[in-house]
């Protein structure tokens, strides 16, 4: 049996609160061992969830305590990069949540410390592990679809209280990078595909650039159109068609993906025997339900996370992912300030020659071919 990993929890705000507190009490390798939040009443209530824990009220004095082994980084964007990078040179192996940093120099910053210090960096897209994308990667990749078309998707929540860091762009808000940055990861996760070229245009209403439509092109042509929003209605769902069908899936009311022949032909027989194959999707709907957070994949990160800080493997999505989904958001808000279309070569090139060098040395690879699960 081998020893739990031995974790610090960095910020205790809503996501911790929602997902990661709960994740990390359940998860049986882990043994969160402090966390450290700033705001007094978070911290007392994070303190009553995780007693065990030592409780700190900076970061900075949670990544001093040596027997800290790995972190995971739920702060506001604008400290990730200073976090990330502090842990890395202190030792720690390190989950951080998205967006990897407020912009690409940053995250350049994170990429090299990480390179550096040769230790887990893992993202938090932890939508990868959502058994419905796993299904659906799966499919593509088996040709289901056939030769793919186009793709679109749809990022979007109600209005809700938010932090002040998520209403101004310079502080990590917006819809690009608190919705945008998980389907960017998504359509590279599900397609297999780099993403070349890039436009988009948005619209400030409630809070800045809180609406945002993304146009992307990727290495084979394929197009994909997504639509994020921080003040409309809550949906998270992803079209893909192909020449021989069309994949859908709505993260939170698919019980399995669904796959639409191209023509309507016996259309009600196809619509009752999804019906029934789609009962076979209730225990993921069971899982969804005792989640916290009602979102299972978070739980599934921090294991894999764990899993590999324990056992000294690879995880992905890596900070090259990071470094790459950040790449699209920087070009698509370059675009929605020109109004024209960007080519990502060059930070495409760049990034994909780390994720090179870093799968030579054994360490991440976010371009797999299809097929090849995660170690
Ligand atoms: N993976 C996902 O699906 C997902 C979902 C939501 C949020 N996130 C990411 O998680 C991060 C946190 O988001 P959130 O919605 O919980 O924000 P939040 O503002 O609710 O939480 C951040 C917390 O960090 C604390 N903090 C700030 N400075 C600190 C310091 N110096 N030391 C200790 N604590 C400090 C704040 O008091 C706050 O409680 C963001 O980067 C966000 O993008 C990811």
């Amino acid at each position: 049996m081998t020893a739990p990993v031995r974790v610090g929890l960095l910020g205790c705000g809503r996501i911790a609160r929602l997902a990661h507190l709960g994740a990390l009490s359940r998860l049986r390798d882990v043994n969160l061992v402090a966390l450290a939040e700033a705001d007094p009443r978070r911290r007392a209530e994070a303190s009553r969830r995780a007693p065990a824990a030592t409780t700190l009220a900076d970061y900075r004095e949670l990544l001093d305590m040596p027997d800290v082994e790995a972190v995971i980084v739920a702060l506001p964007p604008s400290l990730h990069a200073d976090a990330a990078i502090t842990a890395l040179e202190r030792g720690k192996h390190v989950y951080l949540e998205k967006p990897m940093a407020l912009n690409l120099a940053e995250g350049a910053r994170v990429l090299a410390a990480w390179r550096r210090s040769g230790l887990v960096g893992m993202i938090g897209f932890n939508y990868r592990f959502n058994h419905l994308y796993e299904a659906a990667r799966e499919r593509i990749c088996a040709g289901r679809l056939g030769e793919l078309v186009i793709a679109r998707s749809v990022f979007s929540t109600s209005i809700r209280p938010m932090p002040d860091w998520e209403q101004t762009r310079a502080r990590g808000g917006g819809a690009l990078l608190s919705l945008g940055s998980h389907h960017i990861d998504l359509v590279r996760f599900l397609l297999s595909r780099e993403i070349r070229d890039v436009s988009a245009s948005w619209r400030t209403q409630r809070t800045e650039h809180d609406t945002a439509v993304l146009q992307l092109r990727l290495d084979d042509g394929v197009l994909v159109q997504s639509f994020f929003s921080l003040s409309g209605v809550e949906e998270d769902r992803v079209e893909i068609y192909g020449q021989a069908g069309k994949l859908t899936v709505d993260r939170s009311l698919s019980l399995a993906v669904e796959i639409s022949p191209t023509t309507q032909r016996y259309a009600r027989a196809r619509q009752l025997a999804r019906t029934l194959r789609a009962a076979r999707g209730i225990p993921h709907a069971i899982d969804k339900i005792m989640s916290p957070g009602r979102e299972p994949s978070y739980r599934a990160a921090l294991a894999h996370f764990a899993a590999a800080v324990r056992f000294g493997r690879r995880a992905t999505p890596d900070f090259c992912d990071g470094y790459l989904s950040l790449a699209v958001v920087d070009a698509a808000e370059q675009c929605a300030t020109t109004g024209s279309w960007v080519s990502l070569a060059d930070p495409l090139d760049a990034g994909l020659e780390m994720v090179a060098a870093s799968s030579a040395a054994g360490q991440g690879a976010s371009r797999r071919p299809c097929g090849v699960a995660d170690a």
